[in-house]
Protein backbone atom coordinates (compact mmCIF):
# COMPACT_ATOMS: atom_id res chain seq x y z
CA UNK A 1 0.00 0.00 0.00
CA UNK A 2 1.80 3.42 -1.29
CA UNK A 3 1.88 6.00 1.81
CA UNK A 4 -0.96 8.32 1.93
CA UNK A 5 -1.53 12.00 3.71
CA UNK A 6 -4.33 11.90 6.62
CA UNK A 7 -5.88 14.48 8.12
CA UNK A 8 -5.15 13.88 11.84
CA UNK A 9 -7.02 17.34 13.07
CA UNK A 10 -8.75 20.35 12.74
CA UNK A 11 -9.34 24.02 13.81
CA UNK A 12 -11.01 27.15 13.09
CA UNK A 13 -10.92 30.70 14.54
CA UNK A 14 -13.02 33.61 13.46
CA UNK A 15 -12.98 36.89 14.98
CA UNK A 16 -15.50 38.17 17.41
CA UNK A 17 -17.44 40.80 15.73
CA UNK A 18 -20.12 39.87 13.24
CA UNK A 19 -21.11 42.13 10.63
CA UNK A 20 -24.54 41.69 9.02
CA UNK A 21 -25.93 42.40 5.85
CA UNK A 22 -28.18 45.19 7.28
CA UNK A 23 -24.98 46.67 9.24
CA UNK A 24 -23.40 47.17 5.37
CA UNK A 25 -26.82 48.44 4.14
CA UNK A 26 -26.08 51.42 6.49
CA UNK A 27 -22.18 52.42 4.98
CA UNK A 28 -23.02 51.40 0.80
CA UNK A 29 -25.91 51.37 -1.29
CA UNK A 30 -27.15 47.63 -0.87
CA UNK A 31 -29.52 45.58 0.94
CA UNK A 32 -30.02 42.51 2.71
CA UNK A 33 -32.19 41.18 0.05
CA UNK A 34 -29.77 41.46 -2.56
CA UNK A 35 -26.55 40.30 -0.51
CA UNK A 36 -28.48 37.09 0.32
CA UNK A 37 -30.23 36.46 -2.92
CA UNK A 38 -26.87 37.23 -5.20
CA UNK A 39 -24.16 36.10 -2.77
CA UNK A 40 -25.94 33.67 -0.61
CA UNK A 41 -24.47 35.47 2.77
CA UNK A 42 -26.05 36.49 5.42
CA UNK A 43 -22.59 37.60 8.14
CA UNK A 44 -19.52 37.91 8.28
CA UNK A 45 -16.62 38.35 11.23
CA UNK A 46 -14.49 41.07 10.80
CA UNK A 47 -10.96 41.52 13.09
CA UNK A 48 -10.39 43.82 15.48
CA UNK A 49 -6.80 45.42 16.03
CA UNK A 50 -5.79 42.09 18.15
CA UNK A 51 -6.92 39.64 15.59
CA UNK A 52 -4.84 39.65 12.81
CA UNK A 53 -4.15 37.47 11.01
CA UNK A 54 -0.81 35.80 12.48
CA UNK A 55 -3.03 35.87 15.63
CA UNK A 56 -6.23 33.94 13.89
CA UNK A 57 -3.98 31.41 12.57
CA UNK A 58 -2.51 30.45 15.90
CA UNK A 59 -5.39 30.18 17.44
CA UNK A 60 -6.88 27.85 14.79
CA UNK A 61 -3.89 25.85 14.70
CA UNK A 62 -3.87 25.22 18.60
CA UNK A 63 -7.49 23.82 17.93
CA UNK A 64 -5.98 21.32 15.24
CA UNK A 65 -3.21 20.20 17.39
CA UNK A 66 -5.30 19.85 20.70
CA UNK A 67 -7.48 17.45 18.62
CA UNK A 68 -4.30 15.67 16.87
CA UNK A 69 -2.60 15.13 19.82
CA UNK A 70 0.43 16.68 18.75
CA UNK A 71 2.47 18.69 20.56
CA UNK A 72 3.93 22.09 18.69
CA UNK A 73 7.21 21.35 18.97
CA UNK A 74 6.95 17.88 17.12
CA UNK A 75 6.16 19.47 13.95
CA UNK A 76 7.99 19.48 11.17
CA UNK A 77 6.79 22.38 8.80
CA UNK A 78 4.27 24.58 9.12
CA UNK A 79 2.81 26.30 5.49
CA UNK A 80 0.21 28.81 5.70
CA UNK A 81 -1.88 29.63 2.93
CA UNK A 82 -3.32 33.82 2.68
CA UNK A 83 -2.91 36.62 1.00
CA UNK A 84 -3.44 39.11 3.73
CA UNK A 85 -0.23 38.27 5.53
CA UNK A 86 0.47 40.54 8.88
CA UNK A 87 3.54 42.18 6.68
CA UNK A 88 5.88 40.69 3.76
CA UNK A 89 8.35 39.19 6.36
CA UNK A 90 8.62 37.78 8.89
CA UNK A 91 5.87 35.03 6.86
CA UNK A 92 2.68 34.31 8.74
CA UNK A 93 4.06 30.76 9.30
CA UNK A 94 7.19 32.05 10.99
CA UNK A 95 5.01 34.43 13.37
CA UNK A 96 3.00 31.43 13.66
CA UNK A 97 5.88 29.09 14.57
CA UNK A 98 7.45 31.39 17.10
CA UNK A 99 3.80 31.43 18.97
CA UNK A 100 3.38 27.89 18.94
CA UNK A 101 6.90 27.28 20.12
CA UNK A 102 6.88 24.51 16.99
CA UNK A 103 11.17 24.53 17.44
CA UNK A 104 11.81 22.23 15.18
CA UNK A 105 9.75 23.26 12.17
CA UNK A 106 10.35 24.67 8.51
CA UNK A 107 7.71 27.62 7.92
CA UNK A 108 6.37 29.69 4.83
CA UNK A 109 3.60 31.23 3.37
CA UNK A 110 2.24 30.18 0.24
CA UNK A 111 0.23 32.73 -2.29
CA UNK A 112 -3.01 31.03 -4.08
CA UNK A 113 -5.44 33.61 -3.18
CA UNK A 114 -8.93 31.91 -2.19
CA UNK A 115 -7.13 28.51 -3.53
CA UNK A 116 -4.06 28.92 -1.48
CA UNK A 117 -5.63 26.11 1.29
CA UNK A 118 -5.57 23.43 -1.42
CA UNK A 119 -2.31 24.39 -2.68
CA UNK A 120 -0.58 24.50 0.47
CA UNK A 121 -2.44 21.12 1.19
CA UNK A 122 -1.55 18.95 -2.01
CA UNK A 123 2.61 21.02 -0.61
CA UNK A 124 2.45 18.80 2.22
CA UNK A 125 0.99 15.67 0.68
CA UNK A 126 3.87 15.71 -1.76
CA UNK A 127 6.11 15.93 1.89
CA UNK A 128 4.10 13.34 3.57
CA UNK A 129 4.37 11.08 0.89
CA UNK A 130 8.32 10.96 1.06
CA UNK A 131 8.25 10.78 4.50
CA UNK A 132 5.22 9.44 6.41
CA UNK A 133 6.23 10.12 9.78
CA UNK A 134 6.03 13.93 8.70
CA UNK A 135 3.64 16.16 10.85
CA UNK A 136 2.37 19.23 8.92
CA UNK A 137 0.32 22.21 9.94
CA UNK A 138 -1.62 23.32 7.24
CA UNK A 139 -3.38 26.47 8.05
CA UNK A 140 -5.43 28.84 5.58
CA UNK A 141 -6.17 32.06 6.79
CA UNK A 142 -6.99 35.76 6.08
CA UNK A 143 -8.01 39.17 7.17
CA UNK A 144 -9.17 40.53 3.87
CA UNK A 145 -11.22 43.26 5.43
CA UNK A 146 -7.63 45.26 6.07
CA UNK A 147 -7.66 45.34 2.32
CA UNK A 148 -11.14 45.62 1.54
CA UNK A 149 -12.48 49.38 0.44
CA UNK A 150 -15.53 49.60 2.44
CA UNK A 151 -17.57 52.22 0.24
CA UNK A 152 -17.04 49.56 -2.64
CA UNK A 153 -20.26 47.46 -2.46
CA UNK A 154 -19.07 45.37 -5.52
CA UNK A 155 -16.41 43.99 -2.75
CA UNK A 156 -17.24 44.89 1.28
CA UNK A 157 -20.09 42.59 1.10
CA UNK A 158 -18.37 39.39 0.10
CA UNK A 159 -15.12 38.79 2.35
CA UNK A 160 -15.08 37.81 5.83
CA UNK A 161 -12.12 37.39 7.91
CA UNK A 162 -11.11 33.76 9.75
CA UNK A 163 -8.50 30.92 9.67
CA UNK A 164 -8.77 27.30 9.38
CA UNK A 165 -6.14 24.62 10.15
CA UNK A 166 -5.39 20.79 9.73
CA UNK A 167 -2.80 18.74 10.84
CA UNK A 168 -1.29 16.57 8.33
CA UNK A 169 0.70 12.57 8.55
CA UNK A 170 1.17 9.62 6.42
CA UNK A 171 -0.02 6.39 6.90
CA UNK A 172 0.07 2.86 4.79
CA UNK A 173 -3.83 2.55 5.67
CA UNK A 174 -6.03 2.67 2.19
CA UNK A 175 -7.32 6.11 3.26
CA UNK A 176 -6.62 10.20 3.09
CA UNK A 177 -5.59 11.85 0.07
CA UNK A 178 -6.16 10.63 -2.97
CA UNK A 179 -5.06 13.38 -5.88
CA UNK A 180 -4.55 16.85 -6.22
CA UNK A 181 -4.77 19.14 -9.06
CA UNK A 182 -3.71 22.64 -9.64
CA UNK A 183 -3.79 24.80 -12.28
CA UNK A 184 -3.29 28.63 -12.56
CA UNK A 185 -3.75 31.63 -15.55
CA UNK A 186 -2.16 34.64 -15.00
CA UNK A 187 -3.40 36.14 -17.89
CA UNK A 188 -6.56 36.95 -16.29
CA UNK A 189 -5.15 38.27 -12.79
CA UNK A 190 -6.26 41.74 -13.69
CA UNK A 191 -9.71 40.76 -12.83
CA UNK A 192 -8.98 39.80 -9.45
CA UNK A 193 -6.21 42.04 -7.81
CA UNK A 194 -4.66 43.64 -5.03
CA UNK A 195 -2.08 46.22 -6.87
CA UNK A 196 -0.48 48.33 -4.51
CA UNK A 197 0.47 46.11 -1.75
CA UNK A 198 3.92 45.02 -3.37
CA UNK A 199 6.50 46.72 -4.83
CA UNK A 200 6.03 46.92 -8.13
CA UNK A 201 3.64 49.90 -7.31
CA UNK A 202 4.86 50.66 -3.67
CA UNK A 203 2.90 52.65 -1.54
CA UNK A 204 2.35 56.27 -2.35
CA UNK A 205 -0.06 59.08 -2.24
CA UNK A 206 -0.70 58.56 -5.88
CA UNK A 207 -1.33 55.13 -5.60
CA UNK A 208 -3.11 55.70 -2.62
CA UNK A 209 -5.77 57.67 -4.13
CA UNK A 210 -6.10 55.33 -6.67
CA UNK A 211 -7.38 52.74 -3.88
CA UNK A 212 -4.96 50.25 -5.38
CA UNK A 213 -4.56 49.29 -1.70
CA UNK A 214 -7.69 47.38 -1.63
CA UNK A 215 -9.06 44.27 -3.56
CA UNK A 216 -10.80 44.94 -7.06
CA UNK A 217 -12.51 42.23 -8.77
CA UNK A 218 -14.66 42.30 -12.11
CA UNK A 219 -17.37 40.21 -10.53
CA UNK A 220 -18.94 39.47 -12.94
CA UNK A 221 -16.33 37.85 -15.65
CA UNK A 222 -14.86 36.25 -12.19
CA UNK A 223 -17.98 34.36 -11.78
CA UNK A 224 -17.70 32.96 -15.05
CA UNK A 225 -14.73 32.02 -15.28
CA UNK A 226 -14.69 30.27 -11.50
CA UNK A 227 -17.59 27.77 -12.30
CA UNK A 228 -16.08 26.80 -15.56
CA UNK A 229 -12.58 25.98 -13.84
CA UNK A 230 -14.45 24.28 -10.70
CA UNK A 231 -15.92 22.29 -12.60
CA UNK A 232 -13.21 21.11 -14.68
CA UNK A 233 -11.32 20.67 -11.41
CA UNK A 234 -13.99 18.67 -9.88
CA UNK A 235 -13.97 16.51 -12.95
CA UNK A 236 -10.79 15.93 -13.12
CA UNK A 237 -10.37 14.87 -9.96
CA UNK A 238 -13.29 12.54 -10.20
CA UNK A 239 -11.88 10.50 -13.39
CA UNK A 240 -8.56 10.51 -11.76
CA UNK A 241 -9.79 8.13 -9.38
CA UNK A 242 -12.93 6.54 -11.44
CA UNK A 243 -15.43 8.40 -9.47
CA UNK A 244 -18.95 9.33 -10.58
CA UNK A 245 -21.38 11.35 -8.80
CA UNK A 246 -22.98 9.02 -6.68
CA UNK A 247 -19.26 8.43 -5.71
CA UNK A 248 -18.89 12.13 -4.16
CA UNK A 249 -20.18 11.54 -0.68
CA UNK A 250 -19.61 15.21 0.81
CA UNK A 251 -18.43 18.66 -1.78
CA UNK A 252 -16.64 21.35 -0.17
CA UNK A 253 -16.42 23.89 -2.45
CA UNK A 254 -14.79 27.17 -1.79
CA UNK A 255 -17.76 29.34 -0.35
CA UNK A 256 -17.35 32.20 -2.62
CA UNK A 257 -21.37 32.50 -3.51
CA UNK A 258 -23.76 30.13 -3.20
CA UNK A 259 -24.53 30.21 -6.60
CA UNK A 260 -21.36 29.20 -7.38
CA UNK A 261 -21.66 26.19 -4.72
CA UNK A 262 -24.99 24.95 -6.24
CA UNK A 263 -24.24 25.29 -10.01
CA UNK A 264 -21.39 22.88 -8.95
CA UNK A 265 -24.03 20.63 -6.96
CA UNK A 266 -25.92 20.28 -9.83
CA UNK A 267 -23.25 19.85 -12.58
CA UNK A 268 -21.86 16.79 -10.12
CA UNK A 269 -25.39 15.30 -9.48
CA UNK A 270 -24.85 16.24 -6.01
CA UNK A 271 -27.88 16.21 -4.00
CA UNK A 272 -28.06 19.02 -1.65
CA UNK A 273 -27.35 17.10 1.25
CA UNK A 274 -23.84 16.22 0.17
CA UNK A 275 -23.02 20.07 -0.32
CA UNK A 276 -21.27 21.54 2.52
CA UNK A 277 -22.48 25.18 2.90
CA UNK A 278 -21.23 28.05 5.46
CA UNK A 279 -21.17 30.96 3.65
CA UNK A 280 -24.17 32.38 4.79
CA UNK A 281 -22.35 32.31 8.40
CA UNK A 282 -18.73 33.79 7.32
CA UNK A 283 -18.89 35.22 3.61
CA UNK A 284 -15.99 34.56 1.11
CA UNK A 285 -12.66 33.90 3.49
CA UNK A 286 -10.72 33.26 0.89
CA UNK A 287 -7.50 31.03 1.73
CA UNK A 288 -9.99 30.10 5.26
CA UNK A 289 -13.30 29.42 3.20
CA UNK A 290 -12.39 25.62 2.58
CA UNK A 291 -10.44 24.46 6.00
CA UNK A 292 -13.14 26.54 8.01
CA UNK A 293 -15.87 24.30 6.49
CA UNK A 294 -13.80 20.81 6.93
CA UNK A 295 -13.47 21.52 10.51
CA UNK A 296 -17.01 22.84 11.44
CA UNK A 297 -18.14 19.04 9.63
CA UNK A 298 -15.45 17.54 11.30
CA UNK A 299 -16.68 18.58 14.87
CA UNK A 300 -20.03 18.19 14.21
CA UNK A 301 -19.96 14.42 13.20
CA UNK A 302 -19.98 14.69 9.33
CA UNK A 303 -16.99 13.49 8.68
CA UNK A 304 -16.90 9.64 8.79
CA UNK A 305 -14.23 6.88 8.40
CA UNK A 306 -13.90 6.07 4.22
CA UNK A 307 -16.26 9.35 3.93
CA UNK A 308 -15.01 10.52 0.00
CA UNK A 309 -14.71 14.14 0.16
CA UNK A 310 -13.84 16.28 -2.71
CA UNK A 311 -12.69 20.06 -2.18
CA UNK A 312 -12.81 22.58 -5.05
CA UNK A 313 -11.64 26.03 -5.05
CA UNK A 314 -10.96 28.77 -6.94
CA UNK A 315 -9.31 32.56 -6.89
CA UNK A 316 -7.47 35.79 -8.06
CA UNK A 317 -4.03 34.38 -9.70
CA UNK A 318 -6.38 33.18 -11.48
CA UNK A 319 -5.35 29.64 -9.60
CA UNK A 320 -7.93 26.70 -9.17
CA UNK A 321 -7.27 23.11 -8.31
CA UNK A 322 -9.36 20.19 -6.36
CA UNK A 323 -8.43 17.91 -3.66
CA UNK A 324 -9.98 14.14 -3.30
CA UNK A 325 -9.88 12.20 0.02
CA UNK A 326 -10.80 9.80 1.61
CA UNK A 327 -11.41 10.50 5.44
N1 LIG B 1 -25.71 45.71 -3.65
C1 LIG B 1 -26.63 46.08 -4.55
N2 LIG B 1 -26.39 46.07 -5.86
C2 LIG B 1 -25.17 45.69 -6.27
C3 LIG B 1 -24.16 45.31 -5.39
C4 LIG B 1 -24.47 45.34 -4.02
N3 LIG B 1 -23.58 44.99 -3.08
N4 LIG B 1 -23.07 44.97 -6.08
C5 LIG B 1 -23.36 45.13 -7.38
N5 LIG B 1 -24.64 45.58 -7.49
C6 LIG B 1 -25.39 45.90 -8.71
C7 LIG B 1 -24.48 46.24 -9.87
O1 LIG B 1 -24.14 47.61 -9.86
C8 LIG B 1 -25.35 45.89 -11.04
O2 LIG B 1 -26.28 46.92 -11.26
P1 LIG B 1 -26.74 47.34 -12.76
O3 LIG B 1 -27.41 46.11 -13.31
O4 LIG B 1 -27.64 48.47 -12.52
O5 LIG B 1 -25.46 47.66 -13.47
C9 LIG B 1 -26.15 44.68 -10.55
O6 LIG B 1 -26.08 44.72 -9.11
C10 LIG B 1 -25.57 43.36 -11.02
O7 LIG B 1 -24.16 43.41 -10.84
P2 LIG B 1 -23.23 42.18 -11.11
O8 LIG B 1 -21.83 42.54 -10.78
O9 LIG B 1 -23.55 41.64 -12.47
O10 LIG B 1 -23.82 41.20 -10.01
P3 LIG B 1 -23.61 39.66 -9.88
O11 LIG B 1 -24.89 38.98 -9.92
O12 LIG B 1 -22.51 39.16 -10.78
O13 LIG B 1 -23.09 39.53 -8.38
C11 LIG B 1 -21.00 39.21 -7.26
C12 LIG B 1 -21.90 40.20 -8.02
C13 LIG B 1 -19.70 39.91 -6.94
C14 LIG B 1 -21.71 38.77 -6.01
C15 LIG B 1 -20.74 38.00 -8.17
O14 LIG B 1 -20.36 38.44 -9.46
C16 LIG B 1 -19.70 37.07 -7.65
O15 LIG B 1 -19.91 36.38 -6.68
N6 LIG B 1 -18.57 36.98 -8.37
C17 LIG B 1 -17.54 36.02 -8.10
C18 LIG B 1 -16.92 36.22 -6.75
C19 LIG B 1 -15.80 35.28 -6.60
O16 LIG B 1 -15.90 34.14 -6.94
N7 LIG B 1 -14.72 35.83 -6.09
C20 LIG B 1 -13.44 35.33 -6.34
C21 LIG B 1 -13.14 33.99 -5.95
S1 LIG B 1 -12.55 34.14 -4.39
Amino acid sequence: MPIRSIIIGTGSHVPQRVVTNKDLASRVDTTDEWIRTRTGIIQRHISNDQETNSYLATQSARKALDMAGVRPQDLDLIIVGTMSPDMPMPSVACLVQNELGAKKAGAFDLYAACTSFLYALSVADKFVRCNSRMKILVIGSEVLSRVTNWEDRNTCVIFGDGAGAAVITGTKEDRGILSTHLHSDGSLGELLIIKGLGTAFPVSHENLEKGWQYIQMQGREVFKHAIKAMESAAWEAMEANGWNGDDVDLLFSHQANIRIINFLGEKLGLPKEKIFINIHKYGNTSAASIPIALDEANRTGLLTPGLRILMVAFGGGFTWGSVAMCW
